[in-house]
C-alpha cells in the first residue's frame, strides 16, 4: 500500500512486518501531551497490537522509507467496542508522530487505512470511529474523506464524541 507525499511516499505495513527494532521505533514515537489525552500513546496502541493475536485486529504501521512516523488500529467485532455493527471495521487511534504533523501525512494515512480495511475485510460495510468533539485535526481528516455523524454526540471517555461512519467498497 503506497500514496505518495507531496515530500515523501507514505507507505503502509502490517505492524507484524516491522522487525524487533522498527517496532521498538514504532512505540517509542510521540505525539504531544494534549494529543496524548485524547488519542492515546504509540507505546499503548503497539502494546494493544502485541496482546491480542486475532484475525479481528489490524495493526498498520505508517513508514517513510523504512521509518516509522505513524500507526492505526482496525478492528472487527467482536473485538471492536459494543456500539459497532456487525458488518463494520472501527478505527483506533489513529497518530503521526508530532515533527511529522501538519504536512498533510495524516490524511494520506487515514486513506491507506480505508485501503487496508477494503483489502483485508472486503465483506466490511462501512467503517466506524470515534472522536473527541474539539479534535480539529482529527476531524478535518475524518470529514475531508467524506465521514458523516452517524447519530447525535455523545458522552465519551472524557468528554463529548462523534461517532462517524464511512462507506466501503
Ligand atoms: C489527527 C492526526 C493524525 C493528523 O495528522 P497530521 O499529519 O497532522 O494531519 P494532516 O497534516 O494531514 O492535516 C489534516 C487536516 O487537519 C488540519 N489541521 C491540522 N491542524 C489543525 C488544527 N490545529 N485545527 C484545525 N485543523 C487542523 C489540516 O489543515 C488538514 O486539513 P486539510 O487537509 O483540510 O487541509 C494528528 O494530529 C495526530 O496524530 N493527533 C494525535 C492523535 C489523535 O488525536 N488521533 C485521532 C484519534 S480519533
Amino acid at each position: 500500500m503506497k500514496l505518495t507525499h507531496t515530500k515523501s511516499t507514505l507507505i503502509a505495513t502490517s505492524i507484524a512486518n516491522l522487525s524487533p527494532s522498527g517496532r521498538a521505533v514504532l512505540s517509542s514515537l510521540k505525539v504531544s501531551s494534549d494529543q496524548e489525552d485524547l488519542g492515546g500513546t504509540f507505546d499503548a496502541t503497539v502494546r494493544e497490537w502485541e496482546k491480542v493475536d486475532a484475525d479481528t485486529l489490524l495493526g498498520l504501521a505508517f513508514l517513510i522509507g523504512d521509518y516509522p512516523v505513524g500507526v492505526v488500529l482496525l478492528k472487527r467485532p467482536p473485538l471492536s467496542p459494543s456500539w459497532v455493527l456487525d458488518g463494520a471495521v472501527s478505527l483506533h487511534g489513529l497518530k503521526i508522530a508530532e515533527d511529522y504533523q501538519g504536512q498533510g501525512l495524516g490524511r494520506i494515512a487515514f486513506g491507506l487505512a480505508l485501503d487496508a480495511a477494503d483489502t483485508h475485510w472486503p465483506m466490511a460495510s462501512k467503517l466506524v470511529l470515534a472522536v473527541d468533539v474539539g479534535n480539529e485535526p482529527a476531524l478535518a481528516v475524518y470529514r475531508g474523506y467524506g465521514m458523516q455523524d452517524s447519530g447525535p454526540v455523545f458522552r465519551g471517555r472524557i468528554g463529548f464524541e462523534h461517532r462517524l461512519e464511512l462507506q466501503l467498497g
